[in-house]
């Protein structure tokens, strides 16, 4: 496949479900497959874009299910999309859905598509559960046997610790870390006091309910209808609190070190349940097609590094890479938005941006990426706030700059996550 000239991607529409806290939220039935598929109809219908036109679907999450591993040609199948719409699925982490947009983009760029739906989604609430190697053995052996008395000699091996079941770990296989004990790492390393890290999370709080109130979410938001009657609808994120103060956050107990960290339920991203879609074209089969792009891709890097060191420092060494693709610096953006994992995770990048230190050991240069400006930082809140359906992420926050930028007239946004394994990922969106 050669590479096209001049082809642009252009964001043309997008859209989320609510986000939801898991096990306890109000989506907690639905699957990743159910929350994928009503988030892919509606854009659909709301963008009433020709079925027929679609050449490709690309969808992502991180905690997979054993029924639908790929969830996004299971999304086609369940209509309304003609089976005859490719897909494929894929997973990055906490960037699942930036790469799910960067291959739709990169088969745009390539010529090899004009209409790509992009996203990710995450049931947190309804994990794949496993058992240990060894009932795995004895359930097998059971299921092998050809009568009673061999299934029963199976199943009389079976001990009662063989009952504890596995749940998907939010741990680094390569160190054991979870994402909090790295943040609260991060936190010590770098000096990010637990005031810091709480003030933080309330202003993400504050943010995004003063969003919620000025109807910033209400076209990126669809209402979800509760199968199977359809008769309760949730209409809005479960998880940004208005009541949410300093002092209450102070009391909270840490969660990952309980003797002297930091991190807790306030200044953490939650357990979230949730999916988020993007509609992309060619730049010129759009405007045939009459829709006006909220915004367009300009550049995107990923980046990786030693999961021994600070795991989730991800952004600060993706961003850099973009800022140089797009021939920018960071002083020419007009909007960031950097997934919030954990507040200590934040303020640690904010830090390594503004750091010549940092710069030089970490990156090779000379000049520090910059300071941030505050003003121009997750305007809208982020995922302590808004909540963090690992696979849905990226797909929300390239939609909300994109209609940001749009509703602006004009600009450049910034879009970057760390994830799991020492990744980071940045977006550079232009109008
Ligand atoms: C941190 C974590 C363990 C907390 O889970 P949890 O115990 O279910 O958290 P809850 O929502 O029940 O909150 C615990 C308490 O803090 C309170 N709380 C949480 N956020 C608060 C806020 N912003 N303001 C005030 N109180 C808050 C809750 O009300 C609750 O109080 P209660 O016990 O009196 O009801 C969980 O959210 C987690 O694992 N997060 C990290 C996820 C992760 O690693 N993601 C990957 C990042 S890329």
């Amino acid at each position: 496949m050669a590479p096209k000239k001049s082809r642009r991607v252009a964001i043309v529409d997008g859209l989320r479900t609510p986000f939801a806290k898991s096990a306890t939220g109000p989506l907690r039935d639905q699957t990743t497959l159910d929350l994928s598929s009503a988030v892919v109809r509606e854009l659909i219908a709301r963008s009433a874009i020709d079925m027929s036109s679609v050449d490709r679907l690309v969808f992502g999450s991180v905690v997979q299910s054993v029924d639908s591993p790929n969830v996004a040609r299971e999304i086609v199948l369940a209509g309304p999309l003609p089976v005859t719409v490719d897909a494929f699925s894929v997973t990055r982490a906490c960037a699942t859905s930036t790469q799910s947009f960067v291959d739709g983009a990169q088969a745009i760029l390539l010529g090899d598509a004009d209409i790509v739906i992009t996203g990710g989604a995450e049931s947190l609430s309804n994990p794949p559960i496993t058992y240990s190697d060894r009932f795995t053995d004895i359930l097998l052996q059971a299921n092998a046997a050809r009568d009673l008395p061999g299934k029963a000699r199976a199943f009389s091996q079976v001990r009662p610790r063989d009952l504890a079941p596995h749940t998907p770990a939010i741990a680094e296989r390569s160190t054991n870390e979870t994402m909090g004990d790295s943040a609260e790492k991060m936190a010590k390393e770098n000096g990010i006091s637990r005031e810091a890290q709480d003030e933080f999370a309330l202003r993400s709080h504050t943010k995004t309910i003063e969003a919620w109130e000025a109807g910033v979410f209400d076209d990126e938001v669809m209402p979800y209808p509760l199968p199977p009657r359809f008769k309760d609808t949730v209409e809005r994120d479960t998880i940004p609190r208005a009541n949410s103060t300093i002092e209450k956050l102070s009391t909270l107990k840490p969660v990952f070190d309980r003797k002297y960290g930091s991190v807790t339920a306030g200044n953490a991203s939650p357990l979230t349940d949730g999916a988020a879609a993007l509609l992309l074209m060619e730049e010129s089969v759009a405007k045939a097609l009459g829709y006006e792009p909220k915004a367009y891709l300009r550049s995107y890097s990923f980046a990786a590094l030693d999961p021994n060191w600070q795991l989730l420092m991800g952004p600060a060494l993706a961003t850099p890479i973009a800022l140089e693709r797009a021939g920018m610096t960071l002083g020419d953006l007009d909007l960031i938005d950097m997934h919030e994992a954990f507040s200590a995770q934040v303020l640690s990048n904010i830090q390594a941006f503004a750091s010549r230190e940092f710069a030089q050991k970490r990156l090779g240069r000379d000049q520090p990426i910059g300071e941030i400006d505050e003003e121009k930082f997750n305007i809208y809140g982020g995922s302590i706030s808004i909540g963090h359906p690992f696979g849905a992420t990226g797909a929300r926050q390239i939609m909300t700059m994109a209609n940001e930028l749009d509703r602006r007239g004009g600009g450049t946004a910034l879009v970057t996550q760390c994830a799991a394994g020492g990744i980071g990922a940045a977006v550079i969106l232009e109008k």
